[in-house]
Order: C-alpha cells, then sequence, then structure tokens
C-alpha cells in the first residue's frame, strides 16, 4: 500500500505535494519522492525514509512547478533505498511515473524493453510503466496514446499518475487500487491522490474515480473517459470529515480501519500467486527450491505465532512434517541443511524472532522470513523473504497482517508440499484455491452483515471470555483470546477444545461467555465441549458458516460465508476481531496504543 498525489495548477507545486504526503504517509513511509514540471524540463527528487528526510533534500534545492507527482512507498519488490523510490523516469526522464498497485506482468515487460535497449535503475515493478510510455512515444505516439497503449499491456492493479516533459497535463488511470480527485472549483485547481486526506488541507469537494477510467487533467481542466475513450461524468461530492482525521480517514480507530481493509489487503496478498488451473505461482520460490526440504520448523511470536500454527496445520495435513515453536523457546535448535526455518514476523524487526532466526542459521538450517516489511532485519537476515503484502498496520494490535501471513502460508505449504517427496499436495487443488481467490469477497460479506456489535454488548459485563476450536481453529482460538485480552483488559483465554475437560471447565461459571469455532472439519467434537460449558451455566456464542447448525444450546451466533473449510477459520477470526473492537471501544479503552504494548517489539 503506497500512496501517490498529484496537483494541478498550483502556485506551489512542491509545497502543495509535500503537504499531500505526509498526510498519505499512514500509507506507507519507507521512501518518498516528487517530480515537478517546469520549462526546463521534470525534476525528480526521491529519497529512502521519512518524508521529513525528503523535505531536507529539496530544501537544498526547491525545484518550482504548476504541476507536479508524488509518492510515498511502502516496498512491494524491491528493498527501499533512493533507487527505489518513485517517481520513476524514463531513460531520457520525458517522462515520470508514480504507481500504487501490484503490476503483475512486470518481469514479462521488463524483459521485453530490456531487449529493446532500455535501462533499469531500480527493482520495482513500476519502472517498466515509464519505459513502455517512452517506448510508445519512440513509436510516435501522443502522450495520451502512449499512455493509454501501456495501461492496457499492464496486468495486476494500480493508481497510476504520469506527468511528460512539455505538457502541462497529468495522465491517470486505476485498476483495482484507489485514486480520487480533488477539485476546487473556485481556483481551477485539481488533485489527484490514493486517499482523500492526501488533498483535505486544500480542498474538500472529491470525485471518485473507478476501475477502468482514464483522467486527464490540466489547470482549470479535466476529462474522464473509459477505456474506449468514451467520455464518463463522476459526481463531485463534499467529504465531511476534516484534515486532522488524516491517516484514519472517517474511523475512530486504525484497528477498525485496519479490519475493514482486510478485502484489499488480502487482494494485494494474492495478486498473481494464484494460477487459473489452481496451482500456486510464488516469484520468489519457483518449483523444486525445496527439494532438499525435510522439516519445516515455524518461529515467530504472539498473532504471528498464531499464524504459524495455521501454516503447520496446512503443512500436515499435506504430509510434511512441521512444527511451530514460540521463538523466545526456540534455544538449542534441532535443525540440520534439510530443515526450512521459517520466521514469521510481519514488522520483521522482532527481537525474539530475530534471535531464534540467528539460532536456525547458526545451525545449519536454510532460512525463510515471511513479513511484511520489505528491507526489514529479517528479510535482509534471512536466505529467503515472502511478503505478505499487507500494507502498514499503525494499530498496535495486529489484524490484517494475520489475515495475509495466513494466506501466504497456505500458499507456501502448497509450494513446499509439492516440492518435497514426502508432501501429498492437496487433490482439491483446484477447488481450495479457487475459493482461497475469494476470500476477499467473502471477508467483505463477512464484514457488511457481522452482529459483532450487538454481540458485543450482550456480553460486555461478563467476567471471563474463552474462545475454543480444533484443527485449524485452534489458532483461530488463541488469536481471538489474545485479540480480546489485548486491547478490552478483560480476562481471556484460547484452548483447543478438546482441551477444556482437562482442566480449564474448573474456571467456566455462568460468569463466563465461551466463543465456540465451528467453522472448521471437526465441528461435532467442539459441539460437546461447548454443550459441557452450557451445562455449567456459561453463555456459548456459536461462530460458524451459514449452512451450520450450531445447536440448540448456543445463545449467540456469528456467522460466516460458506467457503472450504481450511480457509473458513480467518472468516471466524474477523468476527472475533471485531468482537474484541467492539467491546474494547464500549469499555472505552485505547484501542490503537493498548497500555504496555507496542508495535514492534525490538527487545528480548
Ligand atoms: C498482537 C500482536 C503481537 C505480535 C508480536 C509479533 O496483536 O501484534 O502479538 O504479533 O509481537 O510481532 P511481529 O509479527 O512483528 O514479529
Amino acid at each position: 500500500m503506497c500512496g501517490i498525489i498529484a496537483t494541478i495548477g498550483s502556485d506551489d507545486a512542491v509545497g502543495e505535494l509535500l503537504t499531500g504526503l505526509e498526510n498519505l504517509e499512514y500509507r506507507g513511509y519507507d521512501s518518498a519522492g516528487i517530480a515537478v514540471q517546469n520549462g526546463t524540463g521534470i525534476k525528480v527528487r526521491k529519497k529512502a525514509g521519512k518524508i521529513s528526510e525528503l523535505k531536507d533534500t529539496i530544501a537544498a534545492d526547491v525545484p518550482n512547478g504548476e504541476v507536479g507527482i508524488g509518492h510515498t512507498r511502502w516496498s512491494t519488490h524491491g528493498p527501499p533505498t533512493d533507487a527505489n523510490a518513485h517517481p520513476h523516469t524514463s531513460e531520457t526522464e520525458r517522462v515520470a511515473v508514480v504507481h500504487n498497485g501490484i503490476i503483475e506482468n512486470y518481469e514479462r515487460l521488463r524483459e521485453q524493453l530490456a531487449a529493446e535497449g532500455y535501462e533499469f535503475h531500480s527493482e520495482t515493478d513500476t519502472e517498466v510503466i515509464p519505459h513502455l510510455v517512452e517506448h510508445h512515444l519512440d513509436h510516435g505516439m501522443t502522450v495520451e496514446g502512449a499512455f493509454r497503449a501501456t495501461v492496457d499491456e499492464l496486468e495486476g492493479s494500480y493508481a497510476v499518475a504520469v506527468l511528460a516533459h512539455g505538457t502541462d497535463t497529468v495522465y491517470a488511470a486505476r485498476q483495482d487500487s484507489p485514486l480520487v480527485v480533488g477539485v476546487d472549483e473556485d481556483t481551477g485547481q485539481y488533485y489527484l491522490a490514493s486517499d482523500v486526506p492526501a488533498f483535505l488541507d486544500f480542498t474538500d469537494r472529491v470525485m471518485y474515480i473507478e476501475d477502468g477510467d482514464f483522467v486527464r487533467v490540466t489547470p482549470g481542466e479535466i476529462e474522464l473517459t473509459d477505456r474506449d475513450g468514451e467520455a464518463v461524468t463522476r459526481d463531485v461530492e463534499t467529504v465531511e470529515w476534516n484534515a486532522e482525521e488524516t491517516g484514519k480517514g472517517q474511523y475512530d480507530h486504525y484497528m477498525l480501519k485496519e479490519i475493514d481493509e482486510q478485502p484489499d489487503s488480502l487482494a494485494n496478498t494474492l495478486s498473481g500467486r494464484i494460477t487459473d488451473d489452481g496451482d500456486v505461482s510464488l516469484e520468489e520460490f519457483p518449483p523444486g527450491t525445496f527439494e532438499d526440504v525435510d522439516e519445516v520448523q515455524f518461529v515467530a511470536c504472539g498473532t504471528s505465532y498464531h499464524a504459524a500454527l495455521y501454516g503447520v496445520q496446512a503443512l500436515e495435513n499435506a504430509g510434511v512434517r512441521a512444527r511451530a515453536t514460540i521463538a523466545s523457546e526456540y534455544q538449542t535448535p534441532t535443525v540440520d541443511e534439510n530443515t526450512l526455518a521459517v520466521a514469521v514476523t510481519q514488522s520483521g524487526e522482532t527481537a525474539d524472532t530475530l534471535s531464534a532466526l540467528r539460532a536456525a542459521e547458526a545451525a545449519g538450517a536454510e532460512t525463510v522470513a515471511v513479513t511484511n516489511v520489505v528491507g526489514s532485519s529479517a528479510a535482509r537476515e534471512a536466505d529467503h523473504a515472502l511478503y505478505i503484502r499487507a500494507g502498514p498496520e499503525i494499530g498496535v494490535a495486529a489484524t490484517k497482517t494475520f489475515s495475509s501471513q495466513v494466506a501466504t502460508l497456505t500458499m507456501l505449504s502448497h509450494r513446499l508440499a509439492d516440492d518435497l517427496e514426502q508432501g501429498t499436495p492437496r487433490e482439491d487443488a483446484a477447488e481450495f484455491f479457487s475459493e482461497l481467490e475469494k476470500l476477499p469477497e467473502y471477508v467483505e460479506q463477512t464484514l457488511k452483515t457481522s452482529n459483532a456489535k450487538a454481540v458485543s454488548e450482550r456480553y460486555l459485563d461478563k467476567g471471563s471470555y474463552f474462545f475454543i476450536g480444533r484443527d485449524n481453529e485452534y489458532p483461530v482460538a488463541l488469536e481471538g483470546a489474545l485479540k480480546f485480552k489485548e486491547i478490552t483488559y478483560e480476562h481471556a483465554e484460547g484452548f483447543a477444545s478438546g482441551e477444556l475437560k482437562h482442566g480449564p471447565l474448573a474456571l467456566v461459571t455462568p460468569n463466563a461467555a465461551v466463543f465456540a469455532l465451528f467453522t472448521g472439519r471437526r465441528g461435532e467434537g467442539t459441539r460437546k465441549n461447548a454443550e459441557e460449558a452450557h451445562t455449567r451455566g456459561a453463555n456459548v456464542i456459536g461462530v460458524a458458516t451459514h449452512g451450520t447448525d450450531v445447536g440448540g444450546f448456543a445463545d449467540a451466533t456469528l456467522r460466516v460465508p460458506e467457503t472450504h473449510p481450511d480457509i473458513a477459520g480467518l472468516l471466524a477470526n474477523v468476527q472475533l476481531q471485531l468482537v474484541s473492537y467492539h467491546t474494547a471501544n464500549m469499555l472505552e479503552r485505547e484501542i490503537d496504543k493498548p497500555r504496555n504494548l507496542a508495535k514492534s517489539v525490538t527487545v528480548e
């Protein structure tokens, strides 16, 4: 998730771009850059690091201009370096481009362009865009024609804005990545951005651009067309919120915003990684990468450990020996060169996880970091990095990164099962991966129809909250309890449902609420355990797909769409995230920064 901004018709393009970038910093903050157009050509300034570092660079040499584009980056291809920062330019610097999204066919386009002599200076997928535009200009097209032809060749997701030398026009297009236009009707100024907060300091009049729309904007004039060049119109609306609320938009908390972002973040995680014939294609790991592996050892902490447990289930179901260890307990690993140690860490900076990763490496294991942060310590130190592409997560409680970790580990598990002799890749692969691809849709439906707020209100006065499930619902039960205790400060525990009778049942009284997960393959077993809790007077809240009968003993039900049982746990988790959020909100807790906790724990 990156942020783009463009300003058209301002007498201080640089100042406005920097304000816009600061307002978009919540979308990504590992590097930033701008390009402005003036009589002498396109001037680009870009820098790895925070916007403040870009500002310092610009202060030394301020380019002027009336039209400009800018970008704040959250890396997906290539680490955060000056060269990988946007805008990217063509060879002659006639064209500058900012882009948010993922170009899935960039490798093929890059090869074609390189073969024609176009030189690449970054590791990004985006850099193919300016070279493609230039390629079409070289073949005599107009700037608009070259831009349209380029967009026609892109596969994947994009909100892209292009500046070309010699015009005061910005061209933009969108497909599966957000793009909005800000309109100042009094001055004839326009803005393009990934999100409204970017330009709220300047105007509150907004036009929402739709997939397939092309935008051509010059000072005082805007034209919207579809792919065929036919004119389209989009209404101009006034937004109600103000500039102070920037990153959170209309949300009270980042956590709820990030829960709601899951359809998009999951779509990014999956993008280009599932083939039409129901297989997994990870550009990081071509078939055969893991032929020599005979055991997988996950190391992780907290929420990431729960995602790792989900990964263990997926691997064991595919006949691959796997285990997960809490990173701080991974002291004397038993590994050899056939062990694959997988560090699961959204930040890539958790000290306990890094130390476990180093221990595995020192003992001779091959290592992988599954992380959200390109260029993080884990990504740099491991032999391989696999990115979950969830976009920045600001709320301390991990939400969208958990879903993206699980989806990524599910794909990695399939890759491993395919490569390994002992592996038996799932027979229902085509059906399973087609359901996995629909996960963003199912999450959207879950979010739209959730009754989690009403359920939270009903059980607000309970003394204890338990979460139970089997198989891959077990990590979801653990995660449900962790999230709940973390932000509500109420007593919560997660158990494998079969364990209830081996001790925890002593805690179950009428003062307890038990969330029982029925979304997996072994709901029957959980039903018995939930009934035992009900008999002791507890309120049982069933979490189940629409078609599942949870039994008459359940006091309330949280429903999720019908899907493959190996995925449905993620939907159940979305409901539990909402229960934690609404409970904490009603208890007036500090949701985004719970007491005593930090987003990235860099001490052991
Ligand atoms: C809980 C949470 C933590 C982290 C843990 C590991 O909501 O966020 O439990 O999951 O501190 O962090 P990463 O994934 O950055 O290694």
